[in-house]
């Protein structure tokens, strides 16, 4: 890796910020003026550049189009009401990226180049960032395989972009009814579960299309070897609160190390909520369920931040939950977002100041 030589900025002639409904945005669909991109040739990353957002250009050949070497991350930029602009531990998401390239053979990518290209295309583009809980910034950096060549090998060269979209909640509100799968799985031990690869997204399509001919919004996916442990609900980790325990599975080589996850349980731990990091199986929670002490089941990610589940089906059979007051979904997104917006306190030291 070699340390920050420069970042070339070349900033828009024409802004398209005029353009575009912050009222009516679908998720991920618009995309700010500018971009930050980083190409990776003769055994290293080159001077990094923030650019008009624009498409661009590959070969037929790319590498990444044939044999998925392509990473992704997922995290937000804040506004208070002061107009300043915040993340939430970005540390992790850079730290991870990393991880998950290492996982696919590539490259990993200087800090220096990440957080200055990072800020910058931020304070380029920070009119496109409304203040305001539920309005953020949806920050994609992703790195993939750009050698125009279809040897199964990797890539002799990469590209790094950071593209920026300005979004609302993920889902569009109403019930979320999830189906526990038990024949396709998401991830095999000593796989790439943990791994943000573009392909495990692409895997989950085919069945929760399937889930959703059938009524439900997402999958709460199992392990593969037994489908009896619960792992991940769609693209968010899980949690479910028997009484007064959250449970939810360690991360692994098969689930995602979430950094809503993370801090969701460090959160609890500090409200001296009991935590359980541990296998939790589909027998206990549809015992919880049928005894009525399952009392909520939520999902957390950057894009959805805590969503509550209402219902989930295993074979056949429907539980559902009721809404509950003050529930711990609530508490944590209060919290949590009371964090990110600087609202609240931040105990954990987890917001980043941008600039
Ligand atoms: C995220 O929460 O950042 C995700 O990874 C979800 C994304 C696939 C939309």
């Amino acid at each position: 890796m070699n340390p920050t030589k420069s970042l070339n900025v070349s900033q828009t002639k024409q802004s398209r910020l005029a353009s575009v409904d912050f009222d009516q945005l679908s998720f991920g669909e618009i995309f700010t003026d500018h971009m930050f991109v980083c190409d990776y040739k003769q055994g290293q990353w080159q001077t990094p550049e923030i650019v008009p957002y624009q498409n661009i250009s590959l070969a037929p050949s790319a590498s990444a189009l044939h044999y998925g070497q392509a990473v992704f991350e997922g995290m937000k930029a804040y506004k208070d009401d002061s107009g300043q602009l915040w993340l939430f531990r970005p540390e992790l998401n850079f730290n991870r990226i990393n991880k998950s390239s290492i996982r696919l053979g590539m490259p990993e990518f200087p800090k220096e180049y990440f957080f200055e290209g990072l800020e910058t295309l931020l304070e380029l583009d920070s009119d496109w960032v409304r203040p305001g809980i539920g309005s953020s910034l949806y920050i994609r950096p992703f790195v993939f395989a750009n050698q125009a060549c279809v040897q199964a090998s990797p890539s002799l060269e990469y590209k790094f972009l950071i593209i920026c979209s300005p979004v609302n909640s993920y889902y569009s509100g109403g019930e979320l009814k999830v189906l526990i799968e038990k024949n396709y799985s998401r991830a095999a031990s000593g796989g790439v579960g943990y791994a943000k690869a573009a392909g495990n997204y692409a895997a989950q399509f085919y069945p929760t299309s399937q889930a959703m001919k059938k009524g439900f919004q997402q999958i709460i996916w199992t392990d593969s070897a037994t489908h009896s442990y619960l792992e991940e609900a769609g693209t968010m980790n899980i949690f479910f609160r028997i009484e007064d325990r959250l449970l939810t599975a360690p991360a692994s080589d098969t689930i995602l190390d979430g950094i809503t996850r993370k801090s969701v349980i460090e959160w609890a731990q500090h409200q001296g909520i009991q935590v359980e990091e541990r296998p939790v199986s589909v027998q206990e929670i549809i015992e919880a369920a049928d005894k009525g002490i399952l009392l909520e089941v939520f999902g957390s990610g950057t894009a959805v931040v805590i969503s509550p589940i209402n219902g989930f089906s295993y074979e056949g059979t429907d539980y559902s939950l009721t809404e509950i007051q003050n529930s711990f979904a609530a508490q944590a997104k209060e919290a949590i977002t009371g964090i990110q917006y600087n609202i609240s306190q931040d105990p954990f030291g987890w917001r980043y100041k941008v600039g």
